[in-house]
């Protein structure tokens, strides 16, 4: 059986899917049982040279030759953003085709909504790539760990703090100075807010939190802080206890079933599983009551990883296609749950006071602290 694919968005990812799927074209056909072909692929600026082989007559600029081509099967949607993201994705699913994206923010903010639009179609959207990059979580997390209770997931999922902080911590640099670096490097965008500030974590742990935890999870509801406060003398001093800093998701549900959602630097011990996680590297640490700690580990960015998880999901959505069974995983029921509040989160906190060496100074600020 031949799929045909119609890819939105030539860009880092879109090239990267284009070539996986060129590179192990034979191997995907023998283990999905079906041809996977590229038919269409729109973009914004079509004339633009690719780092990738492609059929050039297959590109245009037009979105909707993609989306009213009835002989395509499955859009993939790799522009990014919310619109016109969102609209190009609604339409897809409207015309009876599935999806595919690898979207973290349309996912995050409007996740429900496309997955209603997709049941209410009959067929399949799926997201895999939209956190951890090439690291299987959404799968694991909706197959393989079904059976659990997930009490507790923590991980580094943004690849350009995680390399800042390293860099930080290897070099002994300022923030200010490694951004820079990282942005020479194409590890950082030239507007790095997304990132620094934590926005982009909190996508992904919605996401994620909400498949554990099986309730809507608005990005907006997670505490966030990101990295820009964060100073060498910061670092040195969490060494010097034996602590390394991370830009930490976590996600936990307490007995009561009040859920906990932050995200913010942290100090882990230098012994802690995703204190060794460096670079731009990327870790989920997960706690299911049957299975105990699991740990995923992997590049959470970057075009062939996360072309990795795009194509695994066309290969899902195409075995889905072969057997009739498009749509299977459409109407999850998700329940609302009671959302701790920022101000009754119960944790350690370290405190660093830059204060003049006086004994007068330090027997002031101890009195701050006593209680
Ligand atoms: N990059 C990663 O490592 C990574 C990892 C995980 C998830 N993702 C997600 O994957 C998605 C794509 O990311 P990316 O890094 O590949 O982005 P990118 O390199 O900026 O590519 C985006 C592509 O979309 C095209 N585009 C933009 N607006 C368009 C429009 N209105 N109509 C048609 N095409 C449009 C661009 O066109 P032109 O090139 O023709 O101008 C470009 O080819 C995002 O949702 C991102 O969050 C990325």
């Amino acid at each position: 059986m031949q799929i045909n694919i119609g890819i939105l968005g030539l860009g880092t990812v879109g090239c990267g899917t284009v070539e996986v799927l060129r590179r192990n074209a034979a191997l995907v056909a023998k283990r999905s049982g079906c041809e996977l072909r590229v038919t269409r692929i729109a973009t914004r600026t079509p004339h633009k040279p690719r780092p990738v082989e492609v059929d050039r007559s297959l590109i245009s600029g037009d979105v909707e030759a993609v989306l009213r081509d009835p002989d395509i099967h499955i859009v993939a949607e790799l522009i990014g953003g919310v619109e016109p993201a969102r609209d190009y994705v609604l339409r897809a699913l409207a015309a009876g085709k599935s999806v595919v994206t690898a979207n973290k923010e349309l996912i995050a903010k409007h996740g429900g909504e496309i997955e209603e639009a997709a049941a209410r179609a009959g067929v399949d959207f799926r997201f895999e790539g939209s956190v951890g990059g090439g690291i299987p979580l959404v799968a694991p997390l909706r197959e393989s760990l079904i059976g659990n209770r997930v009490t507790q997931l923590m991980g580094i999922l943004n690849g350009t703090t995680n390399y800042i902080l390293t860099k930080m911590t290897q070099g002994g640099a300022d923030f200010d100075d490694v951004l820079r670096e990282a942005q020479s490097l194409g590890y950082a965008e030239a507007d790095p807010t997304a990132d620094v500030d934590g926005f982009d974590t909190t996508y992904k742990l919605a996401i994620l939190a909400g498949i554990a935890f099986g309730a809507p999870v608005s990005p907006d509801s997670i505490a966030r802080e990101g990295i820009r406060g964060v100073g060498a003398r910061d670092i040195e001093y969490a060494r010097e206890m034996g602590f390394v800093i991370k830009l930490i998701a976590l996600g936990r549900q307490a007995e009561d079933g009040e859920i906990e959602l932050r995200v913010h630097p942290a100090l882990l011990p230098q012994g802690h599983p995703l204190a060794s996680v460096n670079d731009v590297f990327n870790s989920v640490l997960m706690h299911g009551d049957a299975v105990g700690d699991v740990m995923f580990y992997g590049r959470g960015a970057g075009g062939e990883p996360t072309a990795s998880a795009v194509v695994a999901d066309l290969v899902e959505v195409a075995r889905d296609l072969r057997c009739g069974a498009a749509g299977r995983g459409g109407g999850r029921r998700r329940a609302e749950f009671a959302w701790k509040d920022l101000a009754a989160f119960v944790t350690r906190l370290c405190v660093r006071v830059p204060v003049a060496d006086r004994p007068r100074n330090a027997g002031a600020h101890r009195r701050c602290f006593r209680r």
